[in-house]
C-alpha cells in the first residue's frame, strides 16, 4: 500500500491511496448575523471573528435538525469529581469540565485537551484499529530488527499499541509512559506504563538507552517539537530508530464538497487558533515541525510518508471505504471528548453552545456527500553511530 523511501498522498477519491490548570477565555464569542446552512454555502462578509473563525452564535442561531441532539454526553461539572473525591493519589483527582475527567494538573503542568475517561479510551482504540489497517497490520515503519531489546511509546493513552508491540516482540522490554493512568493492568510480562510527562526536559532515561521510540497522536501536546525530538534523540542508542505518526487537525476536500464556513471546515480553524493560545500547536502537520525535529535534532535516513485518511465511507475502494468507516466511528465516538475542552476552557464557548456546534457537526460529519479526509504523517530516522 505504500512505500517508506518516498512521500506520497494521493486522494482516497481516485481509490489508489497507497499509501486545567484553566486557561482564562481569550475569546469569547461574539454575536454574529446568521449565515447560510453551514453545509451549503459561505459565510457573508462581517460574520467571522478570528482567522475565519465564526462565532458560536453563528451554530446558535441555526435551526437544529429535528434528529440531532444537541445536549450532547455533557454532563455538569462535579458529577465525576464526587466519585474520585474517597481517593487519596492525588494522581487521580482528576480535573472536571462538563462531567468529563481531564489529566490532573497536580503531579505536572502538562495540560491535555481530550478526557481520560472510558469514552475517550475507547474513541482512541478504534482510531488505533483504523491505523492498523492503513498499516496492513503493522505497527511501525521504520526497519527494526527483530533483535531489539529496548521500547518506549511516549504518551502511550489507553497502551493499546504496546501491548500489541510487546507482544510481537516478546524479548523487547516495552514501556509505555503517560500523564493519564489510564492503562491496563493485566500486560504482557515485557511491558510496562509509568507516568512521566514528556515535556519535562532533560528526560529521566539514560542517554543511549531504546532502540526504538514511538510517538504517536501527541498534537495538541507539546510546545517544544524540536526539544522533544531531541529527548527522544539523545535516549535513542546508536543505529536505534524514533518514529512519529500525527495526524492533521484539519479537514479537507480534493473535490470542494467540505465547504468554508461549513463546521468540519471550522474544526480545523479553531483548532489552530486554540494552539496558538493553548501555546502547543496542533497543526503539527501542516506546519511540518515533526519532520524539521528531526533533521534538527541530526537523525540519519529520516523518511516520511503521508496518507489522505477519508472521513467517513465515501472511498470508492473498498479498503479505504472501510478505513474512512471506522475514522467516523472513532470521531464520532467521543466527538464532545474531543472539543470539550479547546471550545470551551480555550475558546471561551459556553457548554450549550458546544453542543450546539456538536450537533451541526455530526451531521455534516455524517453526510456522504461531503468527500472529507484528514491528513496524516509519519516520520522516522535513524540515529546516527559516532564517528569511527
Ligand atoms: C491521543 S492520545 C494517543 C495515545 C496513543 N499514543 C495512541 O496513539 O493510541 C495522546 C496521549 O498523550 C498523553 N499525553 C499528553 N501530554 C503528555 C505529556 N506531556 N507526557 C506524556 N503523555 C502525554 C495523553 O494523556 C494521551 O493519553
Amino acid at each position: 500500500m505504500d512505500s517508506p523511501s518516498e512521500k506520497k498522498s494521493p486522494s482516497p477519491e481516485a481509490g489508489k491511496n497507497p499509501g486545567p490548570k484553566s486557561l482564562s477565555p481569550e475569546a469569547k464569542s461574539s454575536p454574529g448575523k446568521k449565515s447560510p446552512s453551514p453545509t451549503t454555502g459561505s459565510p457573508p462578509a462581517g460574520t467571522t471573528t478570528i482567522e475565519g473563525i465564526l462565532p458560536a452564535s453563528h451554530w446558535t442561531d441555526q435551526p437544529i435538525h429535528p434528529d440531532d441532539d444537541a445536549d450532547s454526553s455533557l454532563g455538569d461539572d462535579g458529577d465525576v469529581a464526587s466519585s474520585t473525591a474517597s481517593l487519596t493519589s492525588s494522581i487521580m483527582a482528576y480535573r472536571t469540565v462538563h462531567g468529563r475527567t481531564f489529566h490532573s494538573d497536580r503531579i505536572t503542568d502538562a495540560q491535555y485537551w481530550t478526557p481520560n475517561d472510558d469514552q475517550a479510551t475507547e474513541a482512541n482504540d478504534i482510531i488505533h484499529h483504523m491505523l492498523t489497517l492503513v498499516q496492513d497490520g503493522k505497527l511501525y515503519k521504520a526497519p527494526l530488527n527483530e533483535n531489539i531489546s529496548r521500547a518506549l511509546d511516549v504518551g502511550t493513552g489507553s497502551g493499546i499499541w504496546a501491548l500489541d508491540f510487546a507482544d510481537e516482540f516478546p524479548n523487547c522490554q516495552v514501556l509505555g509512559t503517560d500523564i493519564s493512568p489510564n492503562q491496563p493492568t493485566w500486560v504482557p510480562p515485557n511491558l510496562k506504563f509509568e507516568m512521566d510527562d514528556a515535556t519535562l526536559v532533560p528526560w529521566t532515561f539514560p542517554p543511549n538507552h531504546f532502540d526504538y521510540i514511538h510517538v504517536r497522536y501527541l498534537f495538541g501536546s507539546i510546545p517544544d517539537w524540536n526539544s522533544f525530538i531531541a529527548q527522544a534523540f539523545n535516549c535513542t542508542k546508536p543505529g536505534g530508530w524514533v518514529e512519529s505518526y500525527e495526524a492533521s487537525c484539519v479537514f479537507r476536500s480534493d473535490d470542494g464538497t467540505l465547504l468554508e464556513g461549513s463546521p468540519m471546515d471550522q474544526w480545523g480553524k479553531v483548532f489552530v487558533e486554540a494552539g496558538k493560545k493553548f501555546g502547543r500547536p496542533f497543526d503539527v502537520v501542516g506546519e511540518g515541525l515533526v519532520q524539521a525535529a528531526f533533521r534538527e535534532a541530526e537523525f540519519e535516513e529520516v523518511t516520511e510518508w503521508e496518507f489522505k485518511c477519508p472521513i467517513g465511507g465515501w472511498a470508492k475502494d473498498p479498503k479505504l471505504k472501510e478505513i474512512g468507516e471506522f475514522a467516523l466511528a472513532g470521531i464520532l465516538q467521543d466527538i464532545e471528548g474531543w472539543i470539550l475542552f479547546v471550545w470551551s476552557q480555550v475558546m471561551g464557548w459556553s457548554k450549550e453552545e458546544v453542543g450546539v456546534y456538536v450537533a451541526h457537526l455530526r451531521r455534516q460529519l455524517r453526510d456522504p456527500n461531503v468527500h472529507a479526509y484528514c491528513l496524516m504523517r509519519c516520520v522516522y530516522g535513524r540515529k546516527p553511530q559516532p564517528a569511527a
